[in-house]
């Protein structure tokens, strides 16, 4: 959309944003303006992150970009010339921490005048953000949507050299830019997007709005860069999407999640993640592919949201209390030794204390290995707004520490099954605290171990556990 806001630019609208059609995506190789590379050398930038993986992820491209005009990373936002921020919507707090920043980067920037201040990421694709930041936060010298982010360096350019605000932020994903730098914050761990946006619209949820539609990238370009990060000596590769289950969909006619991880898994790479996994489009294919192949980690997380058939039809879910335990059981049957874990939102509007006992014997019944659990967050232009709510905040507060109660109860009770054992273990580094290397096991969960030799980084070494707590455990290598 253009306005006319003394120069054109391109503000966000969800109507727009929400549209959904067949058109073919343009598929661009991401070439920086040559004018500019290397243009701000001695300047430095620093990129606070919020939200999921894919924003980690983004970060990691956004690091890359800045510096390939130059700029050079630091650790501490004081010592920058730059502040990123790169944001999320998806419940309140995440809203209100960013505008927290943005309000010490106010003071900042009063000490520090050419100081440059952004803010990209889904709180860029909302327009009431990006009309407060219009108005109290002229200070802010650009905002970018999720669907520009190959626009960085040319809008910092343009903000810096005009000295005025631009917003940039188109509503609809437009092209698909494969080849944009990355500097990778893990030698070890790496991300790769395997699928953009998300098509489900479920009715408390915002990212469909800021991160469009659903775009697989084509599987050649996934696999050459598996390649390029085992030639690197990567170990593990986390497979990203909002729905990484829904790959293909929209490219392929007869190639699914299922086939990609095959392909993957003959590599020689020893790990293998892949997330969020919806319920929805898990097929038998992909289960039994996760199942028969040893360098894809037995570690799921399938959101149920919630345990009541009434609640996820509200939420527009599309599966049933008894389709999501059915999926769990088989996944459960065919992953030898699987982890799985989930989200839940508790006081979803028009959820009665009988439908949060459904989620209470929900997750008596799964006893997951981890679980995020959160209070339902009304976000702006989505669906559930228009729904009643009659629970008051204090009911929610109280369902969400007896489901958190039970949950932790849970996490131990698992992690005690391991004492005892012998876990693989990547090696990540040594806590400055207790002197001791972690990692995560194959089930993802959080190593803290000793060793009588030492130890590289980045290597897979067998680890005796000795005692469990509720959020990782203890053990020795061997
Ligand atoms: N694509 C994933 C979820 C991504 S968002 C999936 O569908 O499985 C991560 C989690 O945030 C969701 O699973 C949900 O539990 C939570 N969430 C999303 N919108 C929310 C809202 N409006 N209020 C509270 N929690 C929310
Ligand atoms: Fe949000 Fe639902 Fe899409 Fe997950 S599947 S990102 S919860 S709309
Ligand atoms: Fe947040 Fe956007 Fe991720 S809303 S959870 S950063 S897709």
């Amino acid at each position: 959309m253009y306005v006319g806001w003394g120069d054109i630019m391109h503000l966000p609208d969800f109507l727009e944003a929400k549209t959904r059609d067949k058109r073919d995506l343009k598929r661009f190789d991401y070439k920086l303006d040559k004018s500019i590379k290397n243009k701000y050398k001695g300047k430095t930038y620093f990129i606070k992150t919020y939200g999921c993986q894919m924003n980690e992820h983004d970060s990691e491209n956004i690091g890359a970009l800045l510096e390939s005009i130059g700029f050079k990373k630091v650790d501490d936002y004081l010592d920058a010339d730059l502040v990123l921020l790169n944001t999320c919507s998806i419940r309140e707090n995440a809203h209100n921490k960013a505008f927290g920043m943005l309000g010490r980067l106010k003071h900042f920037k009063a000490e520090k005048k050419d100081l440059i201040i952004g803010l990209c990421g889904c709180m860029a694709q909302e327009v009431s953000v990006v009309e407060e930041i219009m108005k109290d936060y002229k200070f802010v010298n650009f905002v970018l949507g999720t669907h520009n982010l190959h626009q960085l360096p040319e809008i910092i350019d343009k903000a810096i050299e005009e000295n005025k605000q631009q917003i940039e932020v188109y509503s609809r994903e437009g092209d698909l830019y494969e080849g944009l730098p990355v500097v990778r914050a893990n030698s070890y761990k790496a991300y790769v997007n395997i699928i953009y946006g998300c098509d489900k619209f479920c009715t408390y949820c915002i990212v469909p709005y800021t991160r469009g539609r659903e775009r697989s990238r084509k599987k050649e370009d996934i696999l050459k860069e598996i390649d390029e990060l085992i030639k690197d000596g990567y170990k593990e590769v986390t497979l990203l999407g909002q729905n990484v289950n829904a790959y293909g969909k929209d490219l392929y006619d007869d190639y699914n999640l299922g086939d990609l991880l095959e392909e993957i898994a003959k590599k020689d790479i020893p790990r293998i993640r892949f997330m969020t996994s919806h319920p929805w489009d898990f097929n038998d294919k992909m289960i039994e592919v996760i199942g028969k192949y040893p360098n894809i980690m037995p570690s799921i997380h399938l959101p149920v949201q919630s345990g009541s058939s009434k609640v996820l039809k509200l939420m527009g879910r599309r599966y049933t209390r008894e389709s999501y335990l059915e999926l769990f059981n088989k996944i459960k049957e065919t992953v030898p030794g699987v982890a799985i874990s989930t989200d839940i939102i508790v006081g979803f509007p028009g959820e009665t204390e009988e439908d949060f006992e459904e989620t209470m014997s929900l997750v008596e019944y799964c006893k997951y290995d981890n679980a995020f659990t959160f209070i339902f967050s009304e976000r702006k232009g989505t669906p559930a707004c228009k729904l009643k709510d009659n629970t008051t905040l204090k009911e929610k507060e109280e369902r969400l520490y007896r489901l958190n109660e039970v949950v932790n109860k849970y996490f131990l009770e698992n992690n005690k099954k391991l004492e005892g054992k012998v876990l693989k273990v990547l090696v990540e580094g040594i806590s400055d605290k207790k002197n001791m290397y972690y990692g995560y096991s194959e089930t993802n969960k959080l190593i803290n171990f000793t060793s009588d030799s030492e130890l590289n980084l980045g290597d897979i070494v067998d680890v005796k556990i000795e005692s469990a707590k509720t959020w990782s455990l203890d053990g020795k290598a061997i």
